[in-house]
């Protein structure tokens, strides 16, 4: 199996403060994973290391097999989707849906003259398809709803076939009927034959989707926990990741948790 990403001891440091401290950490191109950690843990910062936007301190960095430092990233990041809020700030509010997904074809934001081949367009149509947007096409990013505009992140990131999809709060600020709506394509994505390595950041365990196979939990930029996700995941980790007891369940591929204050 192919490795995507794989982290050596790596350290960002900010103004004397660490926000990734000694992280070591494999995906491999068949694996499906969640991040998790409280505010401010460098849940963020390890995907912009990921999405070989920011250069390690400390440390190696892998991406597709392309060590950080020695590659030119203009080539490594379009192999790479990201979709997060940053990314999201950087859609023209004007732009109409398919433009916003087709123009990921040719790694820019806004649609001015670019000749867009009618493949690239039917690849579109099949992303808006795929991700529940194509009565959507022609209305401007700025009128959808946030769940929309998630879904419309995720279709543009995988426009361009990634190796490697990272996401960071897919599911944050949604309503729960959006939620679930998402966590139910996210599943199902997990589970596709073509999709590409997955890496998605949550603060909450009931937003994990379905079928995700391995579990990241980072505390103070270090560490805390890693691997399959059901080993992972547990009562006992979580409630150090959160310094509160915490009981950890699972139902149908699905978890939940809260306080355990017997
Ligand atoms: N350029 C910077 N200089 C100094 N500190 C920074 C810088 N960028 C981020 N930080 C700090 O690094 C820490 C980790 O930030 P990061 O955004 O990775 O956290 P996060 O886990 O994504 O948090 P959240 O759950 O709130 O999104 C935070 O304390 C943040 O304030
Ligand atoms: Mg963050």
């Amino acid at each position: 199996m192919t490795t995507v990403l794989d982290l050596s001891h790596v350290s960002v440091v900010r103004s004397g403060h660490a926000l990734l401290d000694d992280v070591s950490w494999r995906v491999e191109a068949d694996q499906r994973w969640v991040v998790l950690g409280p505010n401010g843990a460098g849940k963020t910062t390890l995907l912009n290391v990921a999405s070989a936007s920011l250069h390690p301190t400390k440390g190696t960095v892998r991406v597709l097999g392309e060590q950080l430092g020695r590659v030119d990233v203009f080539e490594l990041r379009p192999r790479v989707g990201l979709a997060s809020s940053a990314t999201s700030r950087r859609l023209p509010a004007g732009e109409p849906v398919l433009d916003v997904v087709l123009t990921a074809a040719y790694g820019v934001t806004g649609r001015w003259r670019e000749q867009y081949d009618e493949v690239d367009e039917r690849r579109a149509r099949a992303m808006l398809r795929d991700w529940g947007l194509e009565h959507l096409a022609d209305r401007t990013y700025g009128s959808l709803s946030d769940g929309e505009r998630k879904r419309t992140q995720i279709a543009r990131a995988v426009m361009s076939d990634p190796e490697l999809l990272l996401l960071d709060e897919p599911t944050a600020n949604l309503d729960l009927g959006a939620r679930e709506e998402l966590l139910t394509l996210l599943g199902e994505y997990a589970l596709a034959p073509e999709a590409p390595a997955l890496v998605s950041v949550t603060h909450h365990v009931e937003e994990i989707p379905r079928n995700f196979t391995h579990a990241l939990l980072l505390k103070d930029g270090q560490v805390a926990a890693q691997g399959p996700i059901a080993e992972t995941v547990t009562s006992y980790n979580l409630s150090q990741l959160y310094d509160l007891p915490l009981r950890v369940t699972r139902h149908d591929g699905r978890f939940t948790a809260q306080a355990d204050l017997v």
